[in-house]
């Protein structure tokens, strides 16, 4: 091999284009392979196409199809018109799973969902006041705010904002981008002082809202720098489906679901969660903290939602597992 390389971050040059310039001159005659299709137009960096014609590459393997439609195919055309080999579908499954938010936000226009917990060893989020600021150690924070560099939004329960008063800001590590903050209220409930309202020119925060919420807290927000969307809502809150459909719309292709439990609940019930991370701690607050998943029970367990163990680590003294939910994931599972 004669070099290798990856695209760190957005806005930042893609895998190709790192590797030729490590290579240079040595390039010319040479195999590379990419897990996506190379990019044939100018986005946010020029087309690595054209980068990898002029760099004299003699064959491109090449995992997946890009899928933009507007992409799709067209770098592998440009390749082989300009007489480079290419081989196609090499490892394509693996390689769609390297990028699976990317890939589920073109299907469907909807962000992939992540959700994030932080539990005691009894499954609770908070004490029976609220309390949850000290659940995580060190090293499960910076694996949050990584969590939160890579995606382009996070959006937190009504409650949360107000009792927690987060920031929602990625910290302990490099930005990659600033995610949106985003906030779920019917109630309008949130005093503007809150964290989240603050930096709006270089932070923006979006709140979601009722078509019915109250026009006086829809304008008192939108004089604070704030952008209010009105959405559908139900007896049981606002309707979580339109609310990713409009994140969709606004380029939204990665969110992190950062709390609490309602909304932790509510989205598990709407069938919405993507992938599940849960932080254990050693801790126990008893039977009257927070659940993790406010919503209704079942009966009989074959009713009760499934998942498929991804992985577990330690994280100092807590343990984060990951879980993918959903019956497409249970197969084989008792
Ligand atoms: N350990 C952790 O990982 C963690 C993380 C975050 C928070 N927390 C803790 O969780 C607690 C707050 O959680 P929570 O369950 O009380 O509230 P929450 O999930 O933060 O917020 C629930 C609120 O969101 C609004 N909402 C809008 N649409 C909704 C929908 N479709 N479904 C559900 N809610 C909707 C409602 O407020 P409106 O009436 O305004 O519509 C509802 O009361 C705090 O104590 C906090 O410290 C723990």
């Amino acid at each position: 091999m004669l070099a290798c390389g990856y695209h760190q971050r957005l806005g930042d040059a893609h895998a190709e284009v790192v590797v030729l310039e490590q290579l240079g001159e040595a390039a010319r005659g040479a195999d590379l392979v990419v897990t996506l299709e190379p990019c044939s137009r100018y986005g946010r960096t020029p087309p690595c196409v054209d980068r990898i014609i002029a760099a004299g590459i003699k064959r491109v393997v090449v995992g997946v199809l890009d899928p933009n439609p507007r992409e799709r195919g067209r770098g592998i055309a440009l390749l082989q018109q300009a007489g480079i080999d290419v081989i196609l579908g090499v490892e394509e499954e693996k390689c769609r799973q390297l990028n699976e938010p990317y890939f589920k936000y073109m299907a469907t226009g909807r962000p992939f969902v992540t959700l994030k917990l932080a539990t005691s060893l009894d499954g609770r989020i908070a004490t029976r006041s609220g309390d949850s600021n000290w659940f995580s150690g060190p090293e499960t924070n910076r694996f949050t705010h990584r969590l939160r560099r890579d995606c382009n939004a996070l959006l937190v329960g009504a409650r949360t904002a107000a009792l927690d008063d987060p920031s929602l800001t990625v910290r302990h590590s490099q930005p990659r981008t600033r995610p949106l903050r985003v906030v779920l209220s019917r109630s309008l409930n949130l005093p503007l002082h809150l964290k989240l309202f603050e930096f709006q020119e270089r932070l923006p925060t979006l709140v979601f809202t009722g078509k019915g919420s109250s026009a006086s807290g829809i304008e008192a927000l939108r004089t604070a720098g704030v952008s209010v969307a009105q959405v559908s809502e139900s007896e049981t809150g606002l309707d979580l489906h339109e609310v990713l459909e409009r994140l969709g719309a606004r380029g939204v292709a990665r969110l992190l679901v950062d709390g609490g439990g309602r909304m932790a609940g509510a989205f598990l019930e709407a069938s919405l969660v993507d992938r599940l991370f849960i932080a254990y701690s050693p801790v126990v607050v008893g039977q009257d903290g927070l659940p993790s998943f406010a919503m209704p029970g079942v009966e009989r367990l074959v009713d009760a939602r499934r998942g498929f163990l991804e992985w577990t680590r330690k994280s100092g003294n807590d343990v984060l597992a990951s879980w993918r939910l959903g019956p497409e994931y249970w197969r084989g599972v008792p």
